[in-house]
């Protein structure tokens, strides 16, 4: 059972394949945390339980006689506000006597097989309950009645965990929750590295890592998305752990929104961590009988370094993140006319594109922004989802035809949150944008954000969505998201209900989402805001891959790629050769390999020696695909760390097949370079394909292969693909 209970000592264990975490109900109903690591056998832990003989000047429970507690020290699973414990408060409650202590304590519990879904949210999901097993915790605030139930979901074979938490308001009072976290673990010790993923338009998610020593660190979000600039990833690892080796925690929030995600160390040598939504522009109201869900975090365990917690978040995400008919099935190679022709395009031009395109053997055209309403820069049209067929020269559908004929499949472009200042919508519903009344609306690409919160608004962009969707042969959606959202507020909500906007906001954007994969279920989306600015586990639930970056250029693309990888599967990643210089097309489509794969440039401007190239690299997505998409991934060399190459691989879970691929960033100073690969069969025998030499996996990971290759210059970069004899 991966979910126990000892009811002498009142002690939880959630237990996976390599991880326990376990807490305790206390006196009063306390919920105690104590341990989280690496599987243990034990479940007498008291011994592990903070002692509180250090907090002299803290308050304490008067009912508790126990010199050794003090809510200022223990380490708690749902710590409340203002009544005793002085970290971050994973919840507070604004209640009807103005006030916002919040004490929650244990009432009941329950463990069931299976995971219930997350009302409105995505969350992960099971194919059957006895993939999962799930323990809710009632616990109360006995003062004014409301509710909490704690979610702790067990994923036993991926060393994983959910939790998510939702507040029910059973008394005759309405209420404010003013912060919820989702999540909170108090470990007992600091010593630890926090691992985050930062970054701007065009350079996401690069990775920082810095110790926990004796200021809060935290990373979050109050754009309205989960943003370019933080991921609501985060990892506590060992000081010295490595991909290879030592303790790492990963923190994944499934929430596309603001985030809070924070490492708070306490004077007594321990930190807290918690994740949630961001308390900054948040309240929700509760009146009697309502209840409100939070959003879930995934929560990974490794005990053999950071590369093997990326693993687990990548199968996990594959099996129980992605959903829908493209979960498993090769996704398709695809050209996107965005970087080669922006908005200036017409029909005619883009049967080229597909010509071109069936001629090197991919498989769909995408036709990007520009081609309703007015659109023919950024400045009009977005919320006029009507074809511009003077554009196409004609009707969508025989456009489409065109397309088709070819035997190119055909995909879309879409900004459905969106409304331009210059577009006949916002003339007609200049409310309908996020705005507070009387304030300036700022404006970003001449554009406002739609207000999602808004039934009435969401029904009617679908419905534009849905007749050209329906009406015409769309095989994929690229759906994106090109602003922040400022000034935040709903001209149909009473005043205070007004900080619920930024949430509503969410829930609407995955309402539509939900239907359009509901709808179109043989749909492709692709997820995208400018670049990569809403990767995270929210979007994937409904699209399975998102547009990674902006930025192609390959050796940028490296850090953001590596960086990505911390939790984020490749077959996620939106990857695509373009025209940039800094590098040739081979580098090019070696970078792009990690992820979905596809071009994004004029075709037609193809030498002939490009053609060849391109011909060859499409013959290669189809040789690794399954590597790359089904196989595990090895960090060797990280962009991060190294100035001169980068250097990674995927292994194939059987061990039988792996693809190495090295990158040199600069032309390096050494003579000779060995690299020990990873992941491989010690006990088999590869052949590199391409030189005909044997190695023996155990030659492989213990010498190493010379990556030293006569010629090199920046911006080369070179694969081996090892087949096991
Ligand atoms: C931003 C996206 O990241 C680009 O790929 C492109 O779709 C443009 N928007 C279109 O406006």
């Amino acid at each position: 059972m991966p979910v126990s209970f000892d009811s002498d000592q009142r002690i939880f264990k959630l237990d996976t394949a390599g991880s326990s975490y376990v807490f305790q109900i206390y006196d009063e109903g306390y919920l105690v945390h104590l341990y989280y690591g690496a599987k243990i056998p034990d479940i007498n832990l008291s011994l592990h339980k903070y002692k509180g003989w250090f907090c002299s000047p803290a308050p304490v429970n008067i009912n508790i006689d126990d010199p050794d507690f003090s809510p200022d020290v223990n380490t708690f699973e749902f710590p409340g506000e203002g009544t005793g414990d002085f970290r971050e408060s994973a919840i507070a409650i604004g209640n009807a006597d103005g006030n916002n202590s919040t004490d929650f304590r244990y009432v009941s519990h329950r463990i069931y097989d299976g995971k219930p879904a997350l009302k409105g949210l995505p969350s992960l999901h099971i194919s059957d309950d006895s993939q999962a097993q799930t323990l809710e915790v009632l616990t109360c605030d006995k003062v004014t009645g409301i509710q909490a139930v704690l979610y702790y979901t067990v994923f036993e074979e991926f060393s994983a965990m959910t939790r998510s938490v939702k507040v029910i308001n059973p008394s005759g009072n309405e209420v404010e929750i003013e912060r919820i976290m989702s999540a909170c673990v108090d470990f007992n010790t600091r010593d630890f590295d926090l691992i985050t993923l930062y970054g701007k338009w065009g350079k996401e998610r690069s990775v920082n890592r810095s110790p926990i020593t004796h200021t809060r660190q935290s990373v979050s979000s109050k754009r309205g998305s989960s943003s370019h600039h933080q991921n609501p990833f985060a990892a506590i690892v060992d000081r010295d752990a490595g991909e290879e080796h030592g303790n790492a925690y990963g923190f994944n929030f499934v929430y596309s929104g603001n985030f809070l995600f924070s490492a708070d160390p306490d004077p007594y040598g321990g930190a807290r961590v918690i994740m949630g939504i961001n308390p900054e522009g948040f309240g929700w109201r509760l009146k009697p009988g309502e209840e409100f869900t939070a959003p879930e975090v995934v929560m990974v365990y490794s005990g053999d370094g950071i590369g093997a917690m990326s693993r687990t978040f990548h199968r996990l995400y594959s099996k129980h993140l992605i959903r829908g008919a493209w979960a498993d099935v090769k996704r398709p190679l695809l050209i996107n006319n965005w970087e080669a022709t922006g908005m200036d395009f017409t029909g005619d031009k883009l049967v080229t594109f597909a010509e071109r395109a069936k001629e090197l053997g991919i498989d769909m055209l995408v036709m990007d922004d520009g081609w309703f309403g007015r659109r023919d820069d950024d400045k009009s049209s977005l919320g006029d989802w009507f074809v511009n067929e003077e554009k196409l020269g004609g009707p969508l559908n025989d456009f489409i035809k065109r397309i088709n004929d070819l035997g190119i499949k055909f995909g879309i472009w879409f900004e459905p949150e969106m409304v331009s200042r210059d577009s006949d919508l916002y003339r007609l519903h200049p409310d309908w944008c996020i705005h507070v009344p009387g304030r300036e609306k700022s404006i970003a690409r001449y554009q406002y954000v739609l207000d999602y919160s808004r039934k009435e608004v969401r029904d009617y962009i679908y419905s534009l969505m849905y007749g050209i969707l329906s009406e015409n042969n769309i095989a994929y959606v690229k759906w994106d998201f090109n602003r922040n959202l400022s000034e935040v507020g709903s001209a149909a909500l009473p005043a205070e209900n007004q900080r619920e906007v930024f949430h509503r906001y969410v829930l609407g954007v995955y309402e539509i989402m939900d239907r359009l994969t509901s709808d179109f279920p043989g749909l492709l989306l692709e997820n995208c805001s400018s670049g990569g600015g809403r990767f995270d586990p929210g979007m994937l639930y409904y699209s399975p891959q998102i547009w990674t970056s902006d930025n192609t250029d390959p050796i940028e693309r490296l850090s953001i790629q590596f960086g990505t990888s911390l939790c984020y599967p490749a077959s996620t990643m939106g990857a695509h050769v373009s025209a940039s210089k800094r590098a040739g097309y081979e580098t090019k489509g070696n970078v792009a390999l990690w992820g979905t794969f596809g071009y994004e440039l004029d075709p037609n401007k193809f030498t002939d020696e490009d053609r060849e190239i391109v011909k060859h690299q499409v013959g290669e997505y189809h040789k690794y695909y399954d590597i790359i998409h089904k196989g595990d991934l090895y960090r060797l060399i990280s962009p991060h760390e190294n100035h001169w190459r980068a250097a990674w691989m995927f292994v194939s879970p059987d061990k039988s097949e792996a693809l190495l691929t090295c990158v040199v960033m600069r032309k390096p100073e050494d003579r000779s370079f060995y690299l020990k690969l990873r992941g491989l069969d010690s006990g088999k025998y590869y052949v590199d394909d391409e030189s005909g030499e044997v190695y023996s996996g155990a030659l492989l990971m213990n010498a190493g292969l010379c990556l030293n290759r006569f010629g090199m210059e920046d911006g080369d970069s070179f694969k081996i693909y090892l087949r096991a004899l």
